[in-house]
């Protein structure tokens, strides 16, 4: 384990923000994270954990200690007649395990394809898409105790989930690092193909209906509406679709009778993409960022961009959105 003094990590959040760690250390060990809380220096900074990058605003500077959890390693560990559970470390990219459980016969997580980030981040958000979420079939997360370096584990009810949240992003911000994670997958899978237009694009290709080719169909419609963080920085959606009350979206689909939204719980999910586009944000910038083209929810970083440049923006389409629709929306990725 080495520690590093000023180092970039432009390449390392899917934004492509410029930005520099004060220190930096990448963590392939329990034992790595008990000798780093050994040394009384580096306890007293500010930590900090990175996983893929693909859910956060950097600064140009970070003070203190950047920790990136680098564990690899996925397998089934252990099977019964109805479900396969699978763990992945912390430090796997979430779509290639995703992909790999696809190619061992593990279904359940095809809806997830695609979805940038590690295995560590995805229950910090609850990362969801086209109708599942992790939630449905985490089975519990190994943790690090910040602190003291003590593993504890947490059942999926102790992970707290709702929507692009849990505990981890409320009380336990800060407090743990998740080490791995074990999903249980049905082996009897319901195939989720309501949402969207995934059912078309398997119709349309002939495909049969399995989860390969639902995995297939999730991975062309996302890249045929979401920019490669590779070719323009972003970091998926950037606001939450915003949960009203029956009343408040009633009166917005009185006037305007194209509203998106669903049902959720005894409220009403409205389209944050719609309510940005009808703001008139759809594929229009402000100095180096801007609305993405052809869908208004993903912030995009034409090039050299900074923090202050993207929550300029989300200010303003935020603040644009509420004078329109009386609609507050909030923003999905962490401001470090
Ligand atoms: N819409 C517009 N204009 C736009 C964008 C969207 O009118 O510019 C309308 C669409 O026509 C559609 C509705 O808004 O009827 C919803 O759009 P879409 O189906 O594209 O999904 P979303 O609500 O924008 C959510 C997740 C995505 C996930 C997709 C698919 C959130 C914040 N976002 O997006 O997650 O991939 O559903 O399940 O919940 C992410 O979190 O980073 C992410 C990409």
């Amino acid at each position: 384990m080495q520690i590093q003094n000023s180092h970039d990590l432009s390449s390392s959040n899917t934004l492509q923000l410029r930005s520099q760690a004060e220190r930096f250390v990448e963590l392939y060990t329990p034992a790595d994270l008990s000798t780093l809380l050994m040394n009384p220096d580096l306890k007293k900074l500010p930590w900090k954990i990175l996983g893929g990058g693909s859910n956060l605003v950097l600064p140009s500077q970070i003070e203190g200690l950047v920790l990136k959890v680098s564990n690899l390693g996925r397998k089934l560990i252990h099977e019964d007649p109805d479900y396969w559970f699978v763990k992945a470390q912390a430090g796997e990219v979430w779509n290639d395990f995703v992909q790999w459980t696809l190619e061992e016969g593990y279904w359940g997580l095809e809806n997830l394809s695609l979805i940038p980030g590690t295995v560590g981040a995805a229950p910090i958000q609850n990362i969801g898409a086209y109708g599942v979420e992790v939630k449905d079939t985490l089975w519990e997360v190994h943790a690090l105790d910040l602190q003291t370096g003590e593993p504890r584990v947490f059942s999926n009810k102790e992970c707290q989930f709702s929507y692009r949240d849990s505990y981890f992003k409320q009380e336990g911000a800060g407090r743990y690092l998740i080490w791995d994670v074990t999903f249980r997958l049905p082996k009897k899978n319901v195939l989720h193909l309501e949402y969207g237009d995934i059912r078309k694009e398997v119709e349309r290709n002939n495909w049969p209906q399995d989860p390969r080719h639902v995995a297939q169909a999730v991975i062309n419609i996302r890249q045929s509406k979401l920019p490669d963080p590779k070719v323009i920085g972003n970091a998926g959606s950037f606001f939450k679709n915003p949960i009203v009350s029956k009343e408040l979206r009633d009166g917005l689909l009185s006037k305007h009778n194209d509203l998106v939204s669903f049902p959720y719980e005894d409220r009403y999910k409205l389209a944050a993409g719609w309510l940005i586009d009808r703001a008139g944000w759809k594929g229009k910038k402000l100095g180096p960022v801007g609305m993405y083209e052809k869908q208004a929810l993903v912030l995009v970083n034409h090039g050299g961009a900074t923090a202050d440049d993207v929550w300029k923006l989300a200010r303003q389409v935020s603040s644009d959105v509420h004078s329109q629709f009386g609609v507050e929306i909030e923003a999905e990725p962490i401001r470090w």
